[in-house]
């Protein structure tokens, strides 16, 4: 078993469909092992984001993520990494595959509905990021 840090993302919180994304997540045997939404500030925004600082989509990126409720979480499972991925679909919705989140809901590039973590390092660093291990219920 292991963990993948999983937002859902303010284009998905304004939609009122986190209820449909958590349904994927959990019919693909994901357990959601904690949740809470949240106001991202400028600083945690920029903080989670910090290695695209020099990107030119990062001021947008920030702007977008700060612009509404997101909603964190810890998910558990096998391989949760490279599970939530394949789930998620591409970064960008027209690379997507059928079936996936991304696919599914997202609206481009940018606002694409959902974030997972990429590795298991990294999955640790962001699952810190937002939850105390207290925090955390299996
Ligand atoms: P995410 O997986 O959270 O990682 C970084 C985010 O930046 C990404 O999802 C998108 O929301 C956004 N992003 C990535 N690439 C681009 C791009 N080329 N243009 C605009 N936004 C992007």
């Amino acid at each position: 078993m292991n963990r993948t840090l999983s937002i859902i993302k303010p284009d998905a919180t304004k939609r009122n469909i986190t209820g449909s994304i958590n349904k994927i997540i959990e019919d693909n045997n994901l357990i959601i092992v904690a949740q809470k939404r949240i106001k991202l500030s400028r600083d945690k925004a920029e903080g989670f984001y910090a290695i695209h600082k020099d990107k030119p989509f990062f001021n947008d990126l920030i702007e977008y993520m700060t612009s509404g409720p997101v909603i964190v979480q810890v998910l558990q499972g096998e391989n949760a990494v490279q599970q939530y991925r394949n789930i998620m679909g591409a970064t960008n919705p027209d690379n997507a595959e059928e079936g996936t989140i991304r696919k599914e809901f997202a609206l481009n590039i940018q606002e694409n509905s959902v974030h997972g973590s990429d590795s298991d390092d990294n999955a640790k660093l962001e699952i810190n990021y937002f939850f105390d291990e207290s925090e955390i219920i299996n």
